[in-house]
């Protein structure tokens, strides 16, 4: 159910909508008006909340599977979103990998080496793509990776634009 017309005209991207906080924050930015595209690596999670959208009567798109470690797979999901919205206004790095566990027992490769890039490659492809396509002033972006998304420290051509706007980041 719409709750609210705030985010009315304002695109957004969230990665890892299969569950968690960016299944919920896709939710709920559609139900407060905003176009949300989403993506998971996980085609029937992403798919779910799709329905779930439906269910609710409201809509999300999806670009499913995605997997966002891969440069090209995160290529498709910006160009589509592109494609069908024009620009975003908000980014969202909800989608992530981690391993969890005592350091003697992590394997190197399985869980140390994929965790580095289940966390920070996903952030980075999504993030430095961004920039080429931020839809309008006062875009915002989230991480809830530990990846350093502060406005100082992002250099892309975007930056100017977003700065001069109400940008907000969230880590
Ligand atoms: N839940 C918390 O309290 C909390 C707090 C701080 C930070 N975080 C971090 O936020 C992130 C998300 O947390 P969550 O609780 O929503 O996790 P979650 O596991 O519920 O959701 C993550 C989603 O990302 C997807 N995903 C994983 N790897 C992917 C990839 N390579 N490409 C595309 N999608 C991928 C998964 O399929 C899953 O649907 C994690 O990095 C987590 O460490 C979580």
């Amino acid at each position: 159910m719409l709750l609210s017309e705030r985010l009315k005209g304002k695109v957004a991207v969230v990665t890892g909508t299969g569950s968690g906080i960016g299944q919920g924050c896709a939710l709920m930015f559609a139900r407060h008006g905003a176009q949300v595209m989403g993506c998971d690596i996980n085609a029937a999670a992403a798919q779910a909340t799709v329905g779930q959208a439906r269910q609710q009567g409201i809509s999300i798109d999806s670009c499913h599977p995605c997997d966002l470690t891969d440069a090209a797979q995160v290529e498709k999901l910006m160009g589509r979103t592109a494609e069908r919205f024009g620009g975003i206004d908000v980014l969202v790095n909800a989608g992530a990998f981690g391993a969890f566990g005592f350091i003697e027992q992590l394997d190197h490769l399985r869980d140390w080496k994929r965790t580095l890039s289940g966390e920070l490659d996903v952030v980075f492809l999504v993030a430095s793509r961004r920039g080429l396509i931020c839809a309008s002033e006062g875009a915002a972006r989230s991480s809830t990776s530990p990846v350093p998304t502060r406005m100082s420290r992002i250099r892309s051509p975007a930056r100017s634009r977003i700065a001069r706007g109400r940008a907000v980041c969230w880590q």
